[in-house]
Order: C-alpha cells, then sequence, then structure tokens
C-alpha cells in the first residue's frame, strides 16, 4: 500500500513537463497488434496502465523494448490468446484488446474490463458495433466470447458518442471489408492520435475528431513511427495546482486548444494565467470569482477535470456549482474535501454546490479514483498542515512521476510505503 504525504501552502514555482496522454496511449498500444512488423511510439508515459498493457502485448507473443519515452513493439510474430479475468479487470483499456483482436483474427476470448469505480460504465455500444461489424458475440458472466467468419463495413450509429465505442469499433473496421461509417463518433484528441496512429500504419480512416468517421478496411497494416499527444489532463491538473499555489508555475508541452474549456472557466474566474502557443503561465489569484460548471463531451468541459477543479473551487468567493453529465458516481472526494474543510453540498448524484471561499486544512483521506485522488492532491497543496492520502496506486496509474514533478516545482510532497 502506498500513500502521499503532503505538508501544503508552499509556492509552487518554475516548471512542469507535461507527459503523453495516458487515454492515448493506452489505446495505441492495443492498437498495434493489428500491425505485423514493428511499430514505435513515442512521448509513451511511465505509468503502471501502460506495464500492464505492454506485458499483454508479450503474453500475446510480441517483443516490447521500451528506452525512456520510446516503445518499440515487434508485432510478427503473435498469437491470438484468451485474455484472463486477472489482466482485464486490471484497467479499463483492456477493451482495446477487444477491437484489435477481432480486427486481426476474427476471435476474442477476454473478460468485462476493469477502471475506476465512478458508474456503471457499460460496454453495450462496444458490443453493438462488432455485431453491426458481423460479430457474434457470446455472454457468460463477465467472460466475452467474440466471434466473426469475416467483419463487413457497416454505417454504425452510435447513441453515446462513448470514446471507447469509438476507438473499438475504428480498431475493428480497420481490418474489415469494405468501408465503415461511425456516426456520433466521440470527437476527444485521443479519438485523432488514434486514428493517425492506425493511418501510420497503412489504415484509411478519415473524420477522426469530427462526429462522422469513415473507415476504409485494408487488408495488412505495416511499421510505423508514431507519437502520444500531451496528457490534456494531466496539463488541466497542474494548471489547477497554479491556480491555487502558483508563483509563475509554467506548464509546457501542452496543446492550449485541447484545454479550452478549462482555460476559458479560469479566465471567467479572473484567474492570473497566460497561454502561449505550448506552455501556460499561472500564479495563484485571491478573489476568484465563482462559476458554474456542466460536464460534456469534448470539446465540452471534460468529466476528467471536474474533481480537479473542485478544489479551486472551494477557493472562489460565492457560490459554484458543477453538474456531472457524463459518470453517475463522481463525487466520491466530496465527502473527504469536506473533511478538509470544504463547504460542499451534494445536492443530487448529478449535481453540487460549493460554498468559497473555506479554508482547507490537512488530514487523513482516501483517493477512491484516479481524479479523485488528483483532485486531494491538489486540496493537499493549497491546504495548512499535514494531509494524508491513502489508496494513492489510482493516482499512479495515470500521472507520471507526480511526487517528483510536484517537488521540482517546491512541493513538499512524499509517496510512503506502508
Ligand atoms: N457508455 C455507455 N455504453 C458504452 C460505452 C459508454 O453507456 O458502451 C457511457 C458511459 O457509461 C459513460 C459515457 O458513455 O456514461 C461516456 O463513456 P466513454 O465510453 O466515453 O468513456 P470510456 O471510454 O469508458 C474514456 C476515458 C475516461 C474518460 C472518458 C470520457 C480511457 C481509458 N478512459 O472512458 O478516462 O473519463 O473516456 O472522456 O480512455 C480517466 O482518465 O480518469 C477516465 C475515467
Amino acid at each position: 500500500m502506498k500513500q502521499f504525504k503532503i505538508n501544503g501552502g508552499n509556492k509552487l514555482s518554475g516548471t512542469i513537463k507535461v507527459s503523453g496522454a495516458k487515454n492515448s496511449a493506452v489505446a495505441l498500444i492495443p492498437a498495434s497488434l493489428l500491425s505485423d512488423e514493428v511499430v514505435a511510439i513515442d512521448n509513451i508515459p511511465n505509468i503502471s496502465d501502460v506495464d500492464v498493457l505492454s506485458d499483454t502485448i508479450k503474453y500475446l507473443g510480441g517483443d516490447v523494448k521500451r528506452n525512456k519515452e520510446l516503445i518499440q513493439l515487434s508485432l510478427s510474430n503473435l498469437k491470438n490468446k484468451p485474455i484472463s479475468e486477472e489482466f482485464s479487470s486490471k484497467l479499463r483499456a483492456s477493451y482495446y484488446f477487444m477491437g484489435a483482436l477481432l480486427g486481426k483474427y476474427k476471435k476474442v476470448d477476454i473478460y468485462f474490463p476493469g477502471g475506476c469505480s465512478i458508474g456503471a460504465r457499460p460496454i453495450n455500444l462496444h458490443l453493438k458495433g462488432f455485431e453491426a461489424l458481423g460479430a457474434k458475440i457470446t455472454n457468460d458472466g463477465n467472460r466475452y466470447l467474440l466471434e466473426a467468419d469475416e467483419l463487413i463495413g457497416t454505417h454504425i450509429y452510435l447513441d453515446v458518442a462513448s470514446v471507447g465505442a469509438t476507438i473499438n469499433i475504428m480498431l475493428a473496421a480497420t481490418r474489415a471489408k469494405g468501408e465503415t461509417i461511425i456516426e456520433n463518433a466521440a470527437k476527444e484528441p485521443e479519438i485523432v492520435n488514434v486514428a493517425t496512429f492506425l493511418n501510420n500504419m497503412g489504415a484509411n480512416i478519415t473524420g477522426a475528431g469530427t462526429s462522422e468517421i469513415r473507415i476504409k478496411g485494408v487488408d495488412y497494416l505495416g511499421s510505423c513511427f508514431s507519437e502520444v499527444i500531451p496528457d490534456r489532463i494531466e496539463a488541466g491538473t497542474y494548471v489547477i495546482s497554479g491556480a491555487l499555489v502558483g508563483d509563475n508555475l509554467k506548464i509546457e508541452n501542452v496543446i492550449p486548444e485541447h484545454i479550452e474549456s478549462l482555460l476559458f472557466k479560469l479566465k471567467e474566474m479572473d484567474c492570473d494565467l497566460k497561454v502561449y502557443d505550448d506552455y501556460i503561465v499561472i500564479s495563484k489569484t485571491d478573489n476568484m470569482k465563482p462559476a458554474d460548471i456542466k460536464t460534456l463531451v469534448f470539446p465540452g468541459f471534460p468529466t476528467d477535470l471536474q474533481q480537479p477543479l473542485t478544489t479551486l473551487l472551494t477557493y472562489c468567493n460565492g457560490e459554484s456549482t458543477v453538474e456531472e453529465t457524463i459518470y453517475e458516481n463522481r463525487f466520491m472526494n466530496i465527502e473527504y474535501l469536506n473533511s478538509m474543510g470544504a463547504n460542499i453540498e451534494k445536492v443530487d448524484d448529478k449535481h453540487i454546490t460549493i460554498k468559497g471561499p473555506t479554508k482547507l486544512v490537512g488530514c487523513k483521506v482516501k483517493a477512491t479514483d484516479l481524479r479523485a485522488g488528483a483532485c486531494l492532491v491538489l486540496a493537499g497543496l493549497a491546504a495548512e498542515g499535514e494531509t494524508i492520502i491513502t489508496d494513492i496506486e489510482h493516482v499512479l496509474r495515470g500521472y507520471e512521476n507526480i511526487t517528483q514533478k510536484l517537488s521540482d516545482v517546491g512541493a513538499k510532497i512524499e509517496l510512503e510505503e506502508i
């Protein structure tokens, strides 16, 4: 078990470099197995989810070499094998082996994915897409067997613009016969990253980043070199840390367009921030205005930054509101923020109101999920005294070298083994 010990109140100054995006990297690694050659991906974050996925590629017969941020995957000796529940349940992104293995081998034996417990998180749209492409699905408890004689391109409408379903259908359709059109596709930057990667390997995908994606199936995918985009959620988290305790804190390797919804909110709140081409400089601001947040699919305000931003809202002058529209269970951080001195009321499963400003004081809290953990790290940095955050394995799944990155800019944060 690991925990963070944070002594709050220190000003953060200097530079934090944002790593490659977790939610891109965890799709690109399974996607690579559609190739029969060697693929290299740069800017891979050093997080535990990447380790788990790399081990699965090895289990399937691939050769994986990592050198700092570069990963090289040799995929010529792959074999299709069942993927155990022990692996599938370790992370959400294990579901990308469904689309990739179905596309390549027309057969997958796998279990329901894991990931943070932030809602029911069904995979019905993924399965609906695979069925529309011609797969027969047998389901026994958590186990899924997907089989097809062949996959045939088709027209699919997603009831919800799901990130995972869009990518998964794209993976399978890349090796289908003919053209697949995904309507109401998710538009997140990670989708564009995956489509670019597949195209670099020889796929024929257009429209990624819009709500209509067209995939013309191809027979063979070869080698390529690609790069993971900067992590917009990690960037946003550190930008918020700057608004809380920054002193000209510079966040670099950022694509500001990817976090525009956050930057506009921070400006609305009167935060002291300057936005440049690929970096942002931000300082603590007194007398911030409150804000109303509603989480939406991209380019709306991301659900993954809702919990981190709530910490900042506790310091604003007046009443803020948050409406969570993506997940049913993403307010588990509230109990802990309140125990640190916040005044947050959970109106119902989708709404909270935050009355500020309140002063946070360190105590022992628990990271119930990845972004709840990020919210509490931010709270610990701003709070008076010592904050202990338990269950931080969740946080380490998504934030590369978080202790080092924060310590380097002046935070007092330690990772303790207990
Ligand atoms: N949904 C369905 N049916 C489906 C798929 C999704 O009803 O078949 C619903 C979900 O229950 C949810 C909504 O659609 O209410 C959106 O889910 P989506 O499929 O877009 O999310 P995801 O693919 O499971 C990814 C990220 C999440 C991020 C969301 C939204 C990965 C591995 N995970 O999840 O990241 O919150 O997109 O942007 O890419 C995180 O990083 O902390 C995280 C949870």
